[in-house]
């Protein structure tokens, strides 16, 4: 999202996050839901392969570890945040703080905990560590066709501010710019 050549996003999935599987919550989303105890901190190099795996699980044109390792140790812009559900990265998010804008790079959830609210915490927790660095405003460029990314998004007040033509180099799909203010 916030580099020249983004890859694909899946459209998330209802996955099985049940009792039996996952020892959560068996609860489904719009139904009553049973906060799952999730623990959040910036990722760290030793991150990457759980990081990878949530990557993989969720986009069709994942970045590569190098990626990762290039973001956390060359871009001083960038900052990752995973989240943890029983010492396992279930989710992660990044952004990039340029002057007091944030652009979201990323944002996934493991398929089998989707549906959960995790993503919308996930995004929450970024907005806080956003704000707390001063940022102002947020903004991400999203595939027009993924409305469960987009209706995630506007629940943070994110409005769409316009279109990159042929953003994906996959399906020349355009991108939909999307901001929020912090403030
Ligand atoms: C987008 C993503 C992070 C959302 O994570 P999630 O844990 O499933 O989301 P939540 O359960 O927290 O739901 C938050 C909101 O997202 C939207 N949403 C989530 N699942 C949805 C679905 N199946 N249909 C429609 N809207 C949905 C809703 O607005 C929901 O709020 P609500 O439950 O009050 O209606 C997840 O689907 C994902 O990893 N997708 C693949 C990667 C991706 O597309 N990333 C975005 C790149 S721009």
């Amino acid at each position: 999202m916030g580099q020249a050549e983004r890859r694909d996003e899946q459209a998330a999935s209802e996955g099985p996050m049940d009792t039996d599987k996952q020892g959560a919550t068996g609860d489904k989303r719009r139904g009553g839901r049973e906060e799952v105890p999730v623990d959040f901190r910036w990722m760290v190099i030793e991150d990457i392969p759980g990081v990878m795996t949530v990557e993989h699980a969720s986009f069709t044109m994942p970045w590569t570890p190098d990626a990762f390792r290039n973001e956390l140790t060359q871009n001083h812009f960038a900052k990752y945040v995973v989240m943890i559900f029983e010492e396992r990265i279930i989710g992660y998010a990044g952004m990039w703080t340029v002057l007091d804008e944030a652009h979201i790079t990323n944002i996934a959830v493991l398929p089998e905990f989707r549906g959960h609210g995790l993503g919308e915490r996930l995004l929450l927790e970024l907005v806080v560590r956003a704000m707390a660095l001063q940022m102002q405003k947020m903004t991400l460029e999203v595939r027009v066709s993924n409305q469960v990314a987009q209706q995630l998004y506007a629940k943070f007040g994110f409005t769409g501010c316009g279109i990159r033509k042929g953003y994906y180099s996959d399906n020349q799909e355009d991108a939909l710019i999307m901001w929020t203010d912090l403030a």
